[in-house]
């Protein structure tokens, strides 16, 4: 039998709008765990995707004068064009418009119908197009949807009802039980909360909508786009209750599931659950990120404040980026995004601290070492407490504490800084050359390990650093001539022009 899996998910994106920082912050985390246990030789599969199917996406296709597949197709190519650009390294793209998927999606329903656990009936309420989701009337801020403030609707139609009522207590039971499977703490307490409070069956298919799974025993009806949508974390591997795959259990259970906290319930009630209802295991861990306001403010199509990733790579660089989202604020917790924290940042954390180290010590390695590199680590105490924070950065990266990882890290880059000040090598230049040297050597070894400890976090500085540091170079102990130095400061004129749209 081959391994299991570490299975990571990201939500699917929707595409009724183009990527933006938030879908980014979301696939940047589940890509820094995913590459940190790839190091430790842990086998991972990463799962992201776009979510296709719903009224909204029908709407944003007309609105362009598009078929609703072919304007799928375009931004869920953008979504994979951006993750690219960001490093992001998945192994499946998963499309709620696959046929694999689609396939899967009516072979569910129609299983959950024989087991009574889906049945017919007809629903009135209230309905936000843009969440997709029903509301109570308690639930609405003035008549208006509580996330997207848009007006929701009365829609009354047949249904299929999914028998979410009868998980309640074997929900509860399971949270008892797991106290890691929802995190953070102070949300998983909502969700407990809103479990107690009593669950109602929710309705899963439509009549109204046409861009959507197509019911096969019941023509008219299209599946509730969050039902098909939550599927695809066990269809993107493989599952089909008519078509048994082997794939499926090297993935399944996921070990994370990564989500934002507005889309938190979905995945904390009904898809817990949707698979207790198929027979199938719980994921290990689901967890719920906080929102990013950008300058103070929400996100929102109404104030046209997107981010535009590109725009932040173009003036920053990717690296910048990937290192502000998870260093600027606790994974759980809310954060605000601007341009001036970022600059900040990348000005102290980055050129300062990291770069100029970095280029302090390269740039004595080339004239002194004659771009020889040391074979062996010196047994050096800075050299041995360096490398002994390791196990507490690998610690806090994999339970999803990214900022204090980033934190312990630049711990050890000041302490390096420290010892640079102190030992004077420019001095040592004049009047102890060996001296000079051994230092020096020291020092890669150091830095050396500070390359690996940012690898996850910053692939591409990481590879540079090491590419100098002569790491799996050790054929010839050389490091190549000096490079162009990895953060060149920013300087007080404005960067570029990031626009929000
Ligand atoms: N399609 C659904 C998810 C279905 S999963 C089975 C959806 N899509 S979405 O395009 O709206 O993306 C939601 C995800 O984007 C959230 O989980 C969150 O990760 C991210 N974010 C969207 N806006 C955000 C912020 N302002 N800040 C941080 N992340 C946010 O919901």
């Amino acid at each position: 039998m081959k391994t299991k899996k570490f299975y990571i998910t990201t939500p699917l994106y929707c595409v009724n709008a183009k990527p933006h920082l938030g879908h980014v912050y979301t696939t940047l985390a589940a890509d820094v765990l995913a590459r940190h246990l790839r190091s430790r030789d842990i086998p991972v599969h990463f799962q992201t995707g776009t979510d296709e199917h719903g009224t909204s996406i029908e709407r944003a296709a007309l609105e362009r004068g598009m078929e609703p597949k072919a304007w799928c197709d375009s931004i869920s190519k953008e979504f994979r064009s951006l993750w690219k650009k960001l490093n992001i390294r998945y192994d499946h793209f998963i499309r709620t418009t696959d046929l694999s998927h689609e396939t899967a999606v009516q072979a569910v329903f129609e299983k959950l119908l024989k087991t009574g656990d889906i049945y017919p009936g007809s629903y009135e309420g209230l309905y936000c197009s843009s969440c997709e989701n029903f509301y109570e009337e308690s639930e609405l801020k003035a008549g208006l949807c509580p996330v997207h403030g848009s007006p929701a609707e009365k829609v009354s139609e047949e249904t299929y009802f999914f028998r979410l009522s009868r998980y309640e207590g074997a929900l509860l039971a399971h949270y008892v039980k797991h106290p890691d499977f929802l995190s953070p703490r102070h949300r998983a307490q909502e969700m407990i909360n809103f479990v107690k409070s009593g669950l109602k069956d929710i309705s899963v298919s439509r009549t109204k909508v046409r861009w959507g799974v197509p019911l096969r025993s019941a023509p008219g009806h299209t599946v509730y786009v969050w039902f098909d949508a939550l599927l695809n974390y066990v269809t993107g591997p493989g599952y089909n209750p008519e078509h048994p795959s082997a794939d499926f259990g090297q993935a399944w259970p996921a070990d994370v599931q990564l989500v934002g906290k507005e889309i938190f319930r979905f995945h904390a009630v009904i898809w817990p659950a949707i698979l207790m209802a198929l027979g199938l295991e719980l994921p290990r861990k689901v967890y719920a990120h906080g929102w990013w306001t950008i300058n103070g403010e929400k996100m929102s199509k109404s104030r046209g404040n997107f981010i535009k990733a590109e725009d932040v790579v173009r003036d920053f660089g990717v690296d910048a980026l990937r290192y502000f989202l998870l260093r600027e604020v606790p994974f759980g917790q809310d954060g605000d995004f601007s341009i001036e924290a970022l600059k900040r940042r990348y000005n102290s954390d980055l050129a300062n601290d990291l770069g100029n180290l970095f280029s302090r010590i390269m740039s004595m390695a080339a004239k002194y070492l004659d771009h020889r590199l040391p074979e062996k680590p010196g047994a050096s105490e800075t050299f041995r407490s360096l490398s002994a924070a390791t196990g507490e950065i690998d610690r806090a990266l994999e339970a999803l504490r990214f900022e204090e990882a980033l934190e312990l890290i630049w711990r050890g880059i000041g302490r390096l800084n420290r010892l640079v000040d102190e030992r004077k090598p420019w001095e040592l230049a004049g009047n102890d050359l060996p001296g000079l040297k051994s230092f020096l050597h020291e020092m890669i070894w150091c830095l050396r390990v500070v390359a690996g400890w940012l690898d996850p976090f910053m692939p591409d500085t990481a590879s540079k650093m090491q590419l100098q540091l002569g790491v799996g170079r050790s054929s010839d102990g050389t490091a190549p001539h000096k490079l162009p130095p990895l953060f060149p400061r920013k300087q007080d004129e404005k960067t570029g022009d990031i626009s929000t749209n």
